[in-house]
């Protein structure tokens, strides 16, 4: 890994993965950039499926070795890192990247007890002096009350709010200076959605790492987040500030995306009309073209390239007019 310098705190440079079990080989990212300053919340929005997952564990190197990951450039927390490095991996996993997974009750060990889960990244933490006073503070700080008592527990044993919290913890444990936080609300009660979502925020203006929000809240992202990306079949559709983004959209797909919530100002959801692409007959052109009220011949044919306003970046042939306020004012 290089030293820091003129980099960006972070930066994911054409980073396109696809996976070998498939039968003809389709991106399931495809040419997906980013950056990200020191302290900042991004969002990033997409249908079921669209590659948000992928992104966070790519950057970890946990995905399958069925996976093939080809990227430009990745830079994190000033850091340049290679992902085809094991070593450089390693020294990313916990104290440069953390990860809080998208299932907070599978992604933690079922044969260990919390405590000898947070023990192992604990020792790991130079930092820290002794790991039992650690935990016992961090499980204060995720809102665990009962703290000590939960060291013992193991994780069938929790319920799915405090696993999440649990996995927070663990995550915190090394001190990230990027965390992802991949649907961290999304298997939670609406209660409990804001008691975590204040937590994340309240650890990241005390250690003040960026943070990547990976979610299908609009709403969430709205509130939390200083910036937002949308994503679809592998591609980013459109990115800027989170409020422009989301009252303002230049792009179809994030305008569809608004116009099918439930809450949708003006009057009854509107769904998404056909499916997205298969990742092994994606359109040539724009991969939105079949489900765009917009569309034109072009767009079947002709990839859209990144266009910019000065808020706003997306890849459109034919966009929303500037500032057109549509009413999704809600989120
Ligand atoms: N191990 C794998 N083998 C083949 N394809 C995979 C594998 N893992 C993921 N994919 C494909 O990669 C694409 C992106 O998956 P990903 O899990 O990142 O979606 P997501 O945006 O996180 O969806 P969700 O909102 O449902 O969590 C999907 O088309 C998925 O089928
Ligand atoms: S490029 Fe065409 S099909 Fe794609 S989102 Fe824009 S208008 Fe729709
Ligand atoms: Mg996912």
């Amino acid at each position: 890994m290089s030293s820091p310098g003129a980099n960006p705190y972070v930066k994911v440079q054409d980073h396109s993965i696809t996976f070998r079990n498939q039968k003809s080989r389709g991106y399931a990212l495809r040419n997906f950039s980013f950056t990200a300053a020191k302290g900042e919340v991004i969002g990033i929005v997409g249908e079921s499926g669209s590659g948000k997952s992928i992104l966070g564990l790519s950057l970890l190197g946990l995905l399958p070795e069925s996976a093939i990951v080809d990227t430009r450039e990745v830079i994190l927390g000033g850091e340049k890192i290679l992902l085809t490095s094991k070593s450089d991996l390693r020294k990313v996993r916990g104290p440069i990247l953390g990860m809080i997974f998208q299932d907070p009750v599978n992604s933690l060990d079922p044969c260990y007890t919390i405590g000898y889960q947070l023990k192992e990244v604990l020792q790991r933490n130079p930092k820290v002096k002794n790991w039992l006073t650690e935990a016992r503070q961090l499980l204060e700080g995720v809102g665990i009350a009962d703290g000590e008592r939960r060291l013992g527990s193991y994780p069938h044993e929790l319920s799915g709010g405090l696993c999440q919290r649990v996995q927070i913890a663990l995550a915190l444990a090394q001190n990230p200076k990027v965390l992802i936080a991949d649907e961290p609300t999304t298997a939670l009660d609406v209660t409990i959605q804001k008691q975590v979502m204040e937590l994340l925020m309240r650890k990241r203006e005390e250690y003040d790492f960026t943070l990547i929000l990976i979610s299908h809240d609009l709403g969430l992202i709205s509130q939390y987040c200083d910036r937002t990306l949308v994503l679809y079949a592998g591609e980013k559709m459109e990115e800027g500030p989170a409020v422009e983004v989301l009252r303002h959209s230049r792009h179809p797909y994030t305008r569809a995306l608004l116009e099918a919530l439930p809450y949708h100002d003006e009057g009854l959801l509107k769904p998404i009309p056909g499916l997205v692409p298969d990742l092994r007959e994606m359109p040539k052109g724009c991969v939105f073209y079949g489900r765009c009220e917009r569309q034109t011949e072009m767009c079947q044919t002709v990839k859209p390239q990144l266009t910019t306003d000065g808020t706003h970046g997306f890849f459109c042939h034919h966009p929303h007019p500037v500032k057109e306020q549509h009413g999704a004012s809600r989120v």
